[in-house]
């Protein structure tokens, strides 16, 4: 469970941390805060390339900074636009390898939350781990 002020502050964050993103291309700032069952906040933002495939989402760059600090488990991902934007696929997929119930708050360039949802509601029958273990 996570209270309405942590979620806030979780928000807030990620508000925050849109100043920095990298987004030149675009023009669309994205802001990230994740916070792992152990407590831990990893902030994430967009980072565009003049090779444009080569741009990475802010949900991702959170979570793989995560990873690359020992944390697995997450909780709560925060993620901040302009106008409330969902997660894009790629990052739906890679925040689902970690947890289906982590809680995604989608919330606009205010601070403003607008929808909560877990990953496994944002991308149904998600392919994961288990199916390479199930293989035949
Ligand atoms: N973007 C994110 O950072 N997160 C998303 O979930 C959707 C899209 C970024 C990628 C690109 O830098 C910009 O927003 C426009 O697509």
């Amino acid at each position: 469970m996570i209270t309405k002020e942590d979620g806030q502050s979780l928000i807030d964050l990620a508000k925050e941390a849109r100043k920095n993103a990298y987004a030149p291309y675009s023009k669309f700032p994205v802001g990230a805060a994740l916070r792992t069952k152990t407590g831990r906040i990893f902030t994430g933002v967009n980072i565009e390339n003049s090779a444009y495939p080569d741009g990475t989402c802010a949900e991702r760059v959170a979570v793989f900074k995560a990873i690359s600090e020992g944390e697995r488990a997450f909780e709560v991902i925060s993620v901040v636009t302009d106008n409330g934007g969902s997660p894009c696929g790629a990052c739906r997929q890679v925040l689902s390898e970690f947890g289906l119930d982590t809680v995604v708050l989608i919330a606009d360039g205010k601070g403003k939350l607008l929808k909560t949802m877990t990953v496994g509601e944002l991308l149904p029958e998600a392919f994961g781990p288990r199916n390479l273990k199930e293989r035949r």
